[in-house]
Formats: structure tokens, C-alpha cells, sequence
């Protein structure tokens, strides 16, 4: 069938393997756990990922923003290999292990803030986002949490709660938890308040203080938490002052500022943290994703006097800060350091923004091409006019994609974006493969 320079797919897609594969996970997995793809990987490498039945991919998915190393790099897997020829899991509650205190230490020193920190490590990004929940609780006294519409923490009760988003994260699961309350983000392309940039004076960022007024008094409000680029909510990108004001209303009223770092941390962006873009310290960052390398692994990390509010064993768990994670985690940031990984997602970005843009010349349905760094993404729409949402074209691109050996996912609060997350170890032969791939999807509907 189709062959290509890396990609090649040697049977129907997905394939006879995949599909019995598929049939077997419905017969024993809930429908609730949904898949973009039907498709059963085999191995993958770099930014490439063979299938069961000898399709090959590009992958410009890379496990939802969690493998901007990459597929299985060397220095991880065998930072690995050595660890579990040591020990494997002892926990940090019974025996302190270096491995945790070298990454712990590790990400109190590349964070943003000139200021002493300390970091828990824990398990997956929800996690994260409980664990600074209850320590900025614990710290200021206070309950209340502000976060965004559009934006995406988790999906446990509390986490579910923060997100912004009903469709498919909070439908039909309950009541929320209280106290939690959205605000609007900067989302331009479809301005919560009918306003354009730069003229609008990012009135949006002053919305905190209305909710003071009228929803919760400021000095009930324990955190507040933001991704500085909303990730599930289809890339979006704040204007360079909003973070920055809303940062300042924090300070000014002593409430934890939160950036939820977890999609966008590790050098997506262009920087090893998308904060680093604006001038702003945040007074704790969340990290999980790449951070781990392609391993089970989250972080919070904060100022020393607030992570230190809680009392002796009110935090942590059996597996946090698993030592094969940690071990991946080091051996990962490392790479990023080494290959300037944060400079190579800025090429990425730039190259992937410039084919998007002449996309967007040719096709309608693009509407929007918008990013940080390799953080990109378009937002397709049925009239660039109305800008009514495309979520069955988006799925349809997506399903095009994959039958033609391109993994991409989509996004946003209609459904309607297609986002990339390639490994930024891919090289710029894979990258063009990808996104010719991509057109073709683009111009077959
Ligand atoms: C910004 C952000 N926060 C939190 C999470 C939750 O992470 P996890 O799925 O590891 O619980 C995600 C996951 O996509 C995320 O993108």
C-alpha cells in the first residue's frame, strides 16, 4: 500500500492484528477509556512507532506531550536497565533512595523563581494538581481555587473539578467539589467578551477582581491555577499580559499562583518551561509528562515555606517517586539539556507555523494556526465567518492521518483542533514526511 520515505503501511489500517487486538480491549476494558486511534503498537523509536501487523508510523502524538525525548532514547533506557539492577521499589516512606533527592533537588534548581524551593514527586498529572491543592490549602488557610474554562487538570474528582471543560471530562460524573471556581482565559480567536487584541487592554485578565466582588472574597481564595498554554483546550495561547497581570493579582492578594506545566513544561515550548517566556515567578509549578521521560512520574514544586506547611506524613504514597522514574526523569532532562532540545522546538514550531499558515491558504476549514514553540496547532471551522466549529471534519483528518501512517490527535473545547506534539528528536525528513501527510488529509476533505 502506501510506502514512503519512513513511513510504511503494509496493510489495511488498522490491521488484521490491531483489529482483533481492538475487539479484545472492548471485550475487557470499559468504552470509557477512548482511544484516538484503533491502532496496537509493537515498538516504537524516536518519532516513529511500528505496529503489529509491520505498519510503521510517524508519530506526531508522542503519548499526549509526554515524549519530547522521544521514543526509548538510549541514556533513558539504560538509566533504567541499571536501576532495576539495583532495586526497584523500597518506597521513600520506608527508606529515602538518592534517585528522588538528585530529581528533587534537580527540579528545585531549573524551575523558574529565584527563591528556595522544594518538590514532591508523585505519579501521574492529576496527582500533581491534588497534592498542590491540598498544601496551598494547607498553607494559606483558605479554600477557595480559581481556575479557567477551557482548562485541563485530571481527571480525579478534585481535578475534574478545576478543568473547564463538560464534554468528554465532567458529563454525567456529579457534582463538582466546591469552592472551585472558572474564570475566562484569553481564548482571541473566540473572545469570551467580543473583544479583539490589543485593543481589548486583555480585560480579561481583570476579570479575577470581579469575582472578588461578587463571587468569593479574595482572602478565601487559596490558589489559583493556570496552564500558561491551554493544552486539552486546543493550544491556546494567552497574550503575552495576561499571565503576568493575573500573576500580580495573585501576589497582591496572597493567593497561591499555580502554573500547570505539565503539557507544556520540558521544552515544548521553546523554553525548558513556558513561563519562562514572561516575566513571572510562579509560586509553584506542576510537571509530569515528559518529565518522566516516557515513565510514570509527576512533580510539584513550590516555594520552601509553603511545600513546607503540611504536617509530617500528610503527604506523599506508596509509589511516588517511583526510583526507575526518577532514574528516567534525570536521564531525560539531561537529554534535553544536551541536544538543546527547548532551541529545537523552536525550529520545529517555526517550520510547522510556516506550513500551516500556507495550509490555511489553500484550505478554508482552517481557521485558526496558533502555538508556542513546538506547541502547535489549527482550529478547523465550517466558515471562517460564523467560525462554527469542525469537530467531525477534525476527527475525520485525524482518521485520514492515521490510514496514511501520521499519528495526530485533536483537542479543544469544540473538538474541533488538531494539535501537534511531535518528540522534538524528530529530524527534519520525518517532520516533512509528517506534515505532507497531513496536507494530503487536509485536502481529501
Ligand atoms: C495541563 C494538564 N494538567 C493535568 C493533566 C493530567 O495529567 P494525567 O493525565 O497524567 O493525570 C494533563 C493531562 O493531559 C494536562 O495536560
Amino acid at each position: 500500500m502506501a510506502g514512503r520515505g519512513i513511513v510504511k503501511i503494509v496493510t489495511d489500517v488498522p490491521g488484521p492484528k490491531s483489529r482483533q487486538l481492538y475487539s479484545e480491549a472492548e471485550q475487557n476494558v470499559p468504552r470509557g477509556v477512548g482511544h484516538q486511534t484503533p491502532i496496537a503498537v509493537s515498538s516504537a523509536r524516536g518519532a516513529t512507532i511500528t505496529d503489529v501487523d509491520g505498519n510503521t508510523y510517524l508519530d506526531f502524538a508522542g503519548g499526549i506531550g509526554a515524549l519530547n525525548v522521544g521514543h526509548c532514547p538510549d541514556q533513558v533506557i539504560k538509566a533504567i536497565k541499571e536501576q532495576a539492577d539495583n532495586y526497584l521499589h523500597v518506597c521513600f516512606h520506608v527508606l529515602i533512595y538518592e534517585p528522588y533527592i538528585r530529581l528533587a533537588n534537580k527540579l528545585n534548581t531549573i524551575t523558574p523563581g529565584q527563591f528556595p524551593k522544594k518538590t514532591i514527586l508523585v505519579n501521574s498529572g492529576a496527582e500533581a494538581v491534588e497534592n498542590a491543592i491540598k498544601i496551598t490549602r494547607y498553607y494559606t488557610k483558605r479554600y477557595g481555587i480559581l481556575s479557567f474554562l477551557g482548562g485541563f487538570h485530571g481527571r480525579t474528582t478534585m481535578t475534574m473539578s478545576l478543568t473547564g471543560q463538560i464534554q468528554p471530562y465532567k458529563y454525567n460524573f456529579g457534582p463538582s467539589v466546591p469552592w472551585v471556581y472558572h474564570l475566562p482565559f484569553a481564548y482571541c480567536y473566540r473572545c469570551p467578551f467580543g473583544q479583539t487584541y490589543p485593543s481589548c487592554e486583555v480585560v480579561c485578565a481583570k476579570y479575577v477582581e470581579r469575582v472578588f466582588e461578587s463571587v468569593m472574597s479574595a482572602d478565601a481564595i487559596a490558589a489559583l491555577i493556570i496552564e500558561p498554554v491551554q493544552g486539552e483546550g486546543g493550544f491556546i495561547v494567552p497574550p503575552k499580559e495576561f499571565l503576568p497581570e493575573i500573576c500580580r493579582i495573585c501576589n497582591e492578594n496572597g493567593i497561591v499562583f499555580i502554573a500547570d506545566e505539565i503539557q507544556a513544561g520540558f521544552a515544548r515550548t521553546g523554553k525548558m518551561f513556558a513561563v519562562e517566556h514572561l516575566s513571572i515567578e510562579p509560586d509553584m509549578i506542576l510537571t509530569a509528562k515528559s518529565l518522566g521521560g516516557g515513565m510514570v512520574l509527576s512533580a510539584v514544586t513550590g516555594r520552601a515555606e509553603i511545600m513546607e506547611a503540611p504536617h509530617v506524613g500528610g503527604l506523599g504514597g506508596t509509589y511516588g517517586g517511583h526510583p526507575l522514574s526518577c532514574q528516567a526523569s534525570l536521564a531525560a532532562i539531561n537529554v534535553i539539556e544536551r541536544d538543546n532540545l527547548a532551541s529545537r522546538a523552536n525550529s520545529i514550531g517555526q517550520r510547522l507555523k510556516e506550513a500551516l499558515y500556507a495550509m490555511q491558504e489553500k484550505y478554508p476549514i482552517i481557521g485558526d494556526v496558533r502555538g508556542l514553540g513546538a506547541m502547535v496547532a489549527v482550529e478547523l471551522v465550517k466558515d471562517r465567518a460564523t467560525k462554527e466549529p469542525a469537530p467531525k471534519e477534525t476527527a475525520l483528518v485525524r482518521v485520514k492521518c492515521y490510514q496514511k501512517g501520521l499519528i495526530i490527535l485533536s483537542a479543544g473545547i469544540h473538538h474541533n483542533v488538531i494539535r501537534i506534539l511531535v518528540p522534538l528528536v524528530i529530524t527534519d525528513e520525518e517532520l516533512e514526511e509528517g506534515l505532507s501527510i497531513l496536507e494530503e488529509s487536509f485536502k481529501s476533505i
